[in-house]
């Protein structure tokens, strides 16, 4: 496994992977590092798809808000290289924040409405940083396809916006979502939690299961909430929100829509801030 560390190293990498007669079809991971197992699903699909899996690894410092965790969030990076060459990723760009932002850069992409909701309410700015980043990352690495997990819809669904509205030439997968054996959607961001959080952690999924147990958007709303609700109540967790959305615009969805929709929910146990998802279909009436 090759391993970049500025522009430079990924051109001269990717080179030497693209050379022979026919140039092999690349699919693209982007990470922010401290890889789990969601992370390696990313890359196993990738390998099923392509000839050459490129991985990067990059804490991206726009993405985060001026009281967010970029300075705790978790940096592993030799621990990852092992994962990623282990899972068959064959290069792996790490590049620094001055090589990705260096001094005097000016323009930057804009989300719009569909970043400026749910995520976007609780973390202003958020998807306009993963989106120029993204972008950045795309233009750099040049990918046929780029995978990303569908724990984090909302950013897929902008990241597909974007994909359509700036023209940009890439196949974006989403990959699904991996749990725990107990439920838990896998995130870096879980070894933050303390056994007894970790325990509190599990109502967010458990209130997706009762809401994908209903057959409309409303009853799925409230199945979730009630759950929800109780661990608010117990001391548990804080809940940003919980919303039944559709997944490509992130609007809420009318109780009589029927057709596939999503139900999102963000909460904080303790100081972790958590979210995740799950795909509902609500068939409609019974016809006779
Ligand atoms: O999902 C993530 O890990 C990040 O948001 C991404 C897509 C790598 C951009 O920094």
């Amino acid at each position: 496994m090759k391993v970049a560390a500025s522009i430079s190293e990924l051109e001269l990498a990717r080179s030497e992977l693209m050379a022979g007669a026919t140039p092999p079809v690349i699919a693209y991971v982007p990470t922010m590092g401290a890889l789990h197992d969601g992370h390696l699903s990313l890359v196993r699909l990738a390998r099923g798809i392509a000839d050459v899996v490129i991985m990067s690894i990059f804490v991206n410092p726009l993405q985060f808000g001026p009281n967010e965790d970029y300075a705790k969030y978790p940096r592993t990076l030799e621990r990852d290289l092992k994962k990623a060459k282990k899972a068959g990723v064959d290069l792996v760009f790490t590049p620094t924040v001055a090589e990705i932002y260096p001094a005097g850069r000016q323009v930057s992409v804009k989300a719009g409405a569909i970043g400026e909701v749910l995520e976007g309410a609780f973390r202003p700015g958020h998807f306009d940083g993963v989106l120029t980043v993204v972008l950045k990352l795309l233009n750099i690495v040049r990918p046929s396809v780029a995978i990303f997990g569908r724990k984090d819809a909302q950013q897929l669904a902008c990241i597909r916006r974007m994909v359509r509205d700036l023209n940009v030439d890439v196949d974006i997968v989403g990959a699904p979502i991996v749990r725990e054996e107990d439920g838990l959607a896998m995130s870096s961001r879980n070894r933050f939690l303390s056994p007894a959080e970790r325990a509190s952690a599990l109502v967010l999924s458990a209130s997706l299961r009762a809401a994908a147990q209903e057959p409309a958007p409303a009853a799925a709303l409230a199945a979730a909430s009630r759950l929800l609700t109780v661990a608010v109540d117990a001391g548990e967790i804080e809940v940003d929100y919980i919303s039944v959305v559709n997944g490509t615009t992130m609007a809420p969805l009318p109780d009589d829509y029927t057709g596939p929709g999503l139900a999102v929910v963000a909460a904080r146990v303790g100081t972790t801030r958590l979210i995740d998802n799950i795909e509902l279909v609500f068939p409609g009436p019974e016809r006779p």
